[in-house]
C-alpha cells in the first residue's frame, strides 16, 4: 500500500508543496517532452465522462515517455459484471505503475488509494474534489497574477456541486484570499465550506447579483458550469441553469490583471463575445493543465523537481 504517494485531495498539500509542483510545471512547460517516464505505465480509469482531464493526463504521460491503458466507459469492463472498486483496482495495479482515476461516487478515490498498491491519482470524485484541476488552476493564477498571495477570487455560478470550486477555496487557504461566492440560493457554496474558510480564516462575502460592480473588485473570475448530472430534480436544473451569463459588455470596469478562468467544458454561462477579450484565459488555462498533470504524475512516481531539471529531453 502506498497511500501517502497518492495524490487524492488538495486539503493535503502544503503551500511550501504546492509553490514546489508549480516550479515543477514550469519546468514542463519550458520543455514537455521528456523521457522520464520510460518504461511506465500509466492507467486512465474514467468511469464518468472527460475530456480535458483525460486527454491532458494521456498527453502528459506520452510526453514523458510512458504508455497509456485505461477505459474510457465503465460499461466495456468488468465493473458491468459485479466486479467491486476493489478488485479492479488491484487487477489495474498488477499492470500499472500509477492509476489516474475519475469516479462518479463522492470518497472513490481515497477509497481506491488506501487499497491499491501503486499510487492513485484523483480526477474527480463525484460533487468532492478534483484536485490535478486546482493544480492547473493554482498554475494559472500564478502565471497570469506573478503570485498567489493577497488575490480577490469570484466564484460564480453551480458552487454546490462544483467540486473544482470547493478543492480551489481549500487550496487558497495558503495565501491569504478574499473569495467572492455568487450564486442563486439553490446552488450556494454548502455550508460545510464556508465552515472550512471561517475555521482557516479565509474572508468570504456572499452575492446573488452577478454584474459590472463585482466583477471590478476580481483579479480573478472563476465561471463554473452549472452540474445538470448531479441534479436529482431536472426541473430545478431547468430554473437555474442560465441564470448567470458573463457577456463581453460586463467587462468594463474589469481591473486590467483581471483574467476570465472556467474548468471547461462551457455550457452558456460564458457568451461567445467574451472569448476574444484579453481577460479571458479558459482556453490557456486547459492548456496549463498538461503541465500541471506531467508535475502531478512524475511527484507521485517519486521523480524530484532537480530528477526533472536533469532529465536529458527526447529528441
Ligand atoms: N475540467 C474538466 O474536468 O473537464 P473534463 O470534464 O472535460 O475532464
Amino acid at each position: 500500500m502506498n497511500p501517502q504517494r497518492s495524490f487524492v485531495t488538495i486539503a493535503d498539500l502544503s503551500r511550501e508543496k504546492i509553490l514546489y509542483l508549480i516550479r515543477m510545471a514550469e519546468e514542463f512547460e519550458a520543455f514537455p517532452n521528456r523521457d522520464l517516464l520510460k518504461n511506465r505505465i500509466v492507467a486512465t480509469l474514467f468511469f464518468e465522462p472527460s475530456t480535458r482531464t483525460r486527454l491532458s493526463f494521456e498527453t502528459a504521460a506520452n510526453r514523458l515517455g510512458a504508455k497509456v491503458i485505461g477505459f474510457t466507459d465503465p460499461k466495456v469492463t468488468s465493473s458491468t459484471k459485479g466486479e467491486t472498486l476493489k478488485d479492479t483496482i488491484m487487477m489495474v495495479s498488477n499492470y500499472a505503475d500509477v492509476i489516474v482515476m475519475r469516479h462518479y461516487l463522492e470518497g472513490a478515490a481515497q477509497y481506491a488509494s488506501e487499497v491499491s498498491p501503486v499510487p492513485v491519482v484523483n480526477a474527480g470524485d463525484g460533487a468532492n474534489q478534483h484536485p490535478s484541476q486546482t493544480m492547473l488552476d493554482l498554475y494559472s493564477i500564478y502565471k497570469t497574477q506573478g503570485r498567489l498571495d493577497d488575490l480577490n477570487i469570484l466564484l460564480v455560478g453551480d458552487l454546490k456541486y462544483g467540486r473544482t470550486v470547493h478543492s480551489l477555496l481549500m487550496a487558497m487557504r495558503h495565501f491569504n484570499p478574499t473569495f467572492h461566492f455568487i450564486a442563486p440560493k439553490e446552488l450556494a457554496m454548502p455550508e460545510e465550506y464556508k465552515v472550512y474558510c471561517r475555521e482557516h480564516g479565509i474572508r468570504y462575502e456572499e452575492h446573488e447579483d452577478f454584474n459590472a460592480d463585482v466583477i471590478a473588485k476580481a483579479d480573478i473570475l472563476y465561471m463554473t458550469r452549472v452540474q445538470r448530472e448531479r441534479f436529482t430534480d431536472l426541473m430545478e436544473y431547468e430554473r437555474v441553469k442560465d441564470v448567470y451569463i458573463l457577456r463581453a459588455a460586463m467587462l468594463n470596469k474589469a481591473r486590467e490583471n483581471m483574467k476570465i478562468l472556467h474548468p471547461l467544458p462551457r455550457v452558456n454561462e460564458i457568451a461567445y463575445d467574451v472569448d476574444n477579450d484579453p481577460h479571458a484565459y479558459y482556453f490557456e488555462q486547459a492548456r496549463n493543465g498538461l503541465y500541471a498533470r506531467q508535475a502531478i504524475i512524475s511527484d507521485v512516481l517519486g521523480f524530484t523537481l532537480e530528477d526533472v531539471q536533469n532529465n536529458k529531453l527526447q529528441l
